[in-house]
């Protein structure tokens, strides 16, 4: 970590060679510049998937990803929300039906069903079992040793919570972890996973969720999937394949994006010291604004897509019936207009209204109350008993168009 570091170099890119729907542009360190290129020249434009042909229209600038969100009408959900899955434009794909794959009331019924799980009372309640899982984790090194911080904590800490919360057996959690990495990971070369594998892995996890919601049916216990279970409408329990369905979705959900965001917040940490200094210093009165911060810096989901319901002329463009759309989180979060100095990591910044968790509207994250806690424990427990933890090398990216993953980062502790 020896060069100065600079999270915004300049790009050698002109404004046609810029393509979101490419993976590799993704792996350049230039892309902070690119999409303010996008932003200031062309904020609604069309990129092409390189080797289809296909593609989707882009959309970087903040009010216009709150307006799309808010539009479910014409910016429908109910298609796919992956704009780099080719899956024939305005076709509903059967085996998909689930909340963030829907629009209101459809979704708006579903979400009730589970939200139970995340009001802030309920995520408040949950503090002392994320402090003591935290602290576990934690505990298991000792000060000097060098970890991949990726395998050894931030993967961790968000899967046992959501595994707790579902009633996942320990045993299959290490199964489940895989499941979530090959959902994800299908367009890295280095998890060697197709699309079609990918899409396997969440019919496996669906498959999972099913067979577990079968079991609680019979049998309920103190969670959330029987909770769930025990819901009826009209007299009727809910299906199997539906609870099967919210099961997958929260497991997807809740794992590989506060993963991330804790990944990305100890490489912040690790370039910003100053930042972890005045966290060490008062962890408690900092938790709200650092862990908004991290999950503005990482912005573990770089877009969500959605599908054009209607023609639609939208400040002189004509999008058409069953095209796409990527609504780019990755460049509102560094609107200047929006956020002073975008490119400083500033854990006391104050407002922060970034759109990591969605530009408002239905679908805005259940799991962002419990995200925002488990990010602002797990650094409080990790400075607390190593406050030297830092990076030692460089992240190891994930070749992807929408998660902005990290697969490894060393880290002293
Ligand atoms: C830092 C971590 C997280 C980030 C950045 C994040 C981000 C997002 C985003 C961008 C959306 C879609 C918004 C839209 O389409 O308008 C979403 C939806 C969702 N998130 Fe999260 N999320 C995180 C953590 C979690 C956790 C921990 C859970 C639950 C355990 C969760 C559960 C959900 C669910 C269920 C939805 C779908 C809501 C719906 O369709 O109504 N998320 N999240």
């Amino acid at each position: 970590m020896t060069q100065p570091y600079e999270p915004n170099p300049p790009t050698g890119l002109g404004i046609d060679e810029i393509n979101l729907a490419d993976p590799d542009f993704w792996l350049r360190d230039d892309y902070h510049a690119a999409l303010t290129v996008l932003r200031d020249e062309r904020p609604i434009s069309w990129h092409e998937h390189p080797d289809s042909g296909k593609g989707f229209w882009s959309f970087v600038d903040y009010e216009d990803i709150v307006e799309v969100t808010r539009d479910w009408e014409n910016f429908s959900s109910k298609y796919g929300i992956r704009v780099h899955h080719d899956h024939g434009s305005g076709q509903v794909r059967p085996g998909t039906n689930i909340m963030i794959e829907m629009d209101p009331p459809e979704q708006t019924a579903n979400r009730r069903h589970v939200s139970r799980g995340f009001t802030p009372r309920q995520v408040k309640k949950m503090e002392e079992y994320v402090r003591d899982q935290a602290r576990r984790i934690v505990g298991e090194f000792s000060a000097g040793d060098e970890i991949d911080f990726v395998q050894d904590i931030a993967a961790r800490l968000p899967m046992e919570i959501i595994c707790d919360i579902m009633g996942v057996d320990p045993a299959d959690r290490p199964y489940l972890l895989d499941l979530s990495n090959r959902t994800l990971g299908d367009q890295d070369p280095d998890y060697g996973v197709t699309p079609a594998e990918g899409t396997r892995a969440t019919l496996a996890m669906r498959e999972y969720g099913v067979k577990l919601a079968a079991e609680r049916l019979a049998n309920p216990q103190d969670d959330l999937i029987s909770e769930i279970a025990r819901i009826e409408v009209d007299g009727k329990k809910l299906p199997e394949e539906q609870l099967g369905g919210y099961f997958a979705l929260l497991i997807a959900a809740g794992n590989e994006t506060t993963r991330t965001a804790i990944t990305h917040g100890m490489h912040a940490f690790t370039k910003f010291p100053e930042q972890k200094r005045k966290f060490i210093a008062d962890p408690v009165g900092l938790e709200m604004s650092a862990a908004e911060e991290i999950i503005r810096w990482a912005t573990p989901l770089r877009h969500m897509g959605r599908v054009l319901e209607h023609d639609v002329s939208y400040k002189g463009h004509t999008l058409r019936k069953g095209e796409k759309i990527a609504i780019w989180y990755a460049a509102s979060n560094r609107d200047p207009n929006l956020f002073a100095d975008p490119f400083a990591f500033d854990i006391t910044r104050d407002p922060n209204l970034h759109q990591s968790f969605g530009g408002g509207g239905p679908h805005f994250c259940l799991g962002a109350n419990l995200a925002r806690r488990e990010v602002w424990v797990l650094f409080q427990e990790l400075f607390s008993r190593f406050p030297d933890a830092a990076a030692i090398d460089e992240p190891v990216r994930l070749r992807s168009v929408q998660v902005n993953g990290i697969k490894s980062l060393k880290v002293r502790l």
